[in-house]
């Protein structure tokens, strides 16, 4: 597991690393708060981005820290995301689904936590991105003890609004996240090298017992970025 180099661009939020990172968090948006218009030319430009960005094939490193800054521009804003992918479920956290790269490459979620919610400890197999957009989350990394159970890494740390983190097999991959705001929904917004929800992936226990596991998505629609018409470009 190792840090990212970040240098913060004027309108970018904070990157981190599984461990954490100085950063800099823009002012939290009430956690109940919904978009009155949903500006979603801002996912679309990042969509666009992320896929030129993609497509050009850096270096791991490269793409995370690129992505990473596109990711913090828009989780900038909290303007963009229609409500419908926004909506909590008392029985587990939910992960919408709001872009897939037609060649499997990357795709993009929303991940809205309940009140009290939280995820078992798990992997991703793949590089990921991890930007807070409403509310907080709380993620503490997991590594392997010699004895093959699953230990914390280092201490948990906090994302707030504004803040990015990244996950993958080279940097470190296995965490629990849990709400970190008592009572009150909170939102993430995840890019991952693969269509996540089709990817064989893992939870441990700490005991080192293993389950695989498809996660699927929450949704059966998707957000319609593409309607020039209504919503031409990105406003500041
Ligand atoms: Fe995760």
């Amino acid at each position: 597991m190792q840090k990212i180099p970040h240098t913060p661009t004027p309108n970018a939020g904070a990157m981190r690393g599984m461990n954490a990172l100085a950063s800099t968090a823009r002012e939290p948006t009430a956690p109940t708060a919904a978009p009155v218009s949903p500006d979603t030319a801002r996912l679309r430009h990042f969509v666009q981005q992320l896929a030129a960005l993609v497509e050009s094939a850096p270096p791991e490193p490269e793409l995370l820290e690129r992505g990473g800054a596109l990711l913090g521009a828009l989780v900038a804003h909290d303007d963009w995301l229609p409500a419908a992918y926004a909506q909590p479920s008392p029985e587990r956290y939910q992960q919408f689904l709001l872009h897939a790269d037609a060649l499997g490459r990357f795709s993009v979620v929303s991940f809205v936590w309940g009140p009290g919610q939280a995820t078992p400890i798990h992997d991703h197999t793949v590089w990921g991105l991890i930007g807070m957009l409403r509310g907080a989350e709380d993620s503490q990394a997991y590594a392997r003890t010699a004895d093959g159970r699953w230990a914390p890494a280092g201490a948990p740390h906090r994302l707030q609004p504004g803040q990015v983190e990244a996950v993958s097999p080279t940097i470190g991959d296995v965490h629990r996240v849990s709400n970190a705001v008592d009572g009150q929904t909170s939102i993430s917004i995840h890019v991952y090298g693969a269509n996540i929800g089709a990817v064989q992936r893992s939870v441990y226990l700490e005991d080192g017992t293993r389950k695989p596991f498809i996660s699927g998505y929450s949704n059966s629609t998707l957000p319609n970025i593409w309607d020039l018409s209504r919503n031409p470009a990105p406003s500041a």
